[in-house]
């Protein structure tokens, strides 16, 4: 019989925040989700006291995993910095917060990518972002991740849009993952890729209501606390947009690079600026842009349409002064198989489609080549 809230609640009961009160009445929990046996909550505390309640998370994820009935139990701690009464200093741009702000505590100042802890195993972790949501990034992640797949690279892909997580839909996979014996979740093994979701672990409406400081802890264990085993590359599809969650997540991944996804509207073009925008803030290499839906391609007669005028991502790639990878039109066969769980690259691995995304993933691969070739 699976697991009850309260029955975790009552365990949580049990456990002394680092001043000595019961979990349960200190006012740092989550809500908590229970779904088929696998537990997941959350404890926010401010950044200057993280690393006190470190022993805590782990004695809170301890009860919950010795209960009956729990199948796996995941408990992240989150830092955040409380909002002070006296004012505050002004924000840099609107919406977006200045990046001392999520600085976490005793790190060196310098480069955010000095700050963050290579990942061991995995050469290089790549972001798939996008200044809109709804522009095709999660699809365009999971094929470039089979593309670079099929150039013989060792490939994970990691879905951080805790927002809408659509990896499992996309892949088709429906399983949660197991742990090993060190408590490490084991990726989902699919298409030749290792694959994680916050979507394997809660339900898609439950991620939705998720806040922006835990996110961030649920990512960084999804990262960290899973074996990943040797990759060399990562992909990572995020939240989509430019706002705090995204800047953090920008901050705290140890990205080598990120990949930028339009479509070639003027809107999604302004949008795609500011995540270019977002990533030189926070030091990571622009990859570069890719326009999706780019052109309209009939998949009866092959015939091709421009119809949102095709060309605006290449062109403000120029202007931008980083790389544009390629265009992908808008067609049938790449929605249809992305909503069967059974990516194009994977149905139809010799069509022209798979061709793109694999011409995209070795524009991709050559970029990394020396942190590949390092590993
Ligand atoms: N090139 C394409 N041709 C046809 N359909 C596409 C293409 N790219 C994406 N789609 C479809 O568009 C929809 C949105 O794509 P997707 O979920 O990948 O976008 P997203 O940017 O990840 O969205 P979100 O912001 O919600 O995460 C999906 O139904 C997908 O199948
Ligand atoms: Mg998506």
């Amino acid at each position: 019989m699976s697991v009850t809230q309260q029955q975790v609640l009552d365990a949580l009961a049990g456990v002394r925040s680092p001043r000595g009160v019961p979990l349960t009445n200190a006012n740092v929990l989550s809500p908590v989700t229970v779904t088929d046996g696998k537990v997941f909550l959350s404890i926010s505390v401010d950044a200057s006291e993280a690393r006190a309640w470190e022993t805590v998370r782990a004695q809170a994820e301890s009860v919950v995993r010795a209960l009956p009935g729990v199948a796996s139990a995941m408990v992240a701690l989150t830092a955040e910095r409380k909002a002070r009464s006296a004012p505050s200093r002004p924000r840099a741009e609107a919406g977006v917060a200045p990046a001392a702000t999520h600085r976490p505590p005793h790190s060196p100042a310098g480069s955010p990518m000095a700050r963050q802890a290579e990942i061991p195993g995995i050469a290089a972790v790549i972001a798939v972002a996008s200044g809109k949501g709804g522009v095709g990034k999660s699809t365009t992640a999971v094929n470039l991740a089979l593309g670079l797949r099929d150039l013989g690279l060792r490939v994970g892909l990691l879905d951080a849009d805790i927002y809408g997580p659509s990896v499992p839909r996309l892949t088709g996979i429906r399983e949660k993952p197991e742990l090993n014996d060190e408590r490490k979740m084991i990726p989902i093994q699919r298409f030749g890729l290792a694959v994680m979701s916050i979507g394997f672990l809660v339900e898609e409406d439950t991620a939705m209501i998720w806040r922006g400081p835990m996110v961030m802890s649920a990512i960084t264990q999804m990262l960290r606390d899973v074996t990943w085993g040797t990759l060399d590359v990562l992909v990572v599809d995020m939240p989509p947009g430019t706002g705090d969650a995204q800047l953090t997540l920008a901050q705290n991944v140890p990205l080598k690079g990120a990949i930028i996804i339009s479509t070639p509207q003027d809107l999604s073009l302004i949008d795609a600026r500011r995540g270019l925008a977002m990533f030189k803030k926070v030091n990571v290499p622009v990859l570069g842009i890719v326009e999706n839906m780019s052109y309209f391609q009939c998949p009866h007669c092959g015939t091709r349409s421009d119809i949102f005028g095709h060309g605006g991502a290449r062109h403000e790639a120029e202007r931008l002064g980083v790389p544009f990878l390629g265009e992908i039109p808008l067609h049938m066969a790449i929605r249809t198989s992305s909503d069967a769980g059974n990516p194009v690259v994977v149905s139809e691995p010799d069509g022209p489609h798979a061709a793109i995304y694999r011409a995209i993933g070795a524009s991709v691969r050559d970029q990394l080549k020396g942190a590949i070739a390092a590993a």
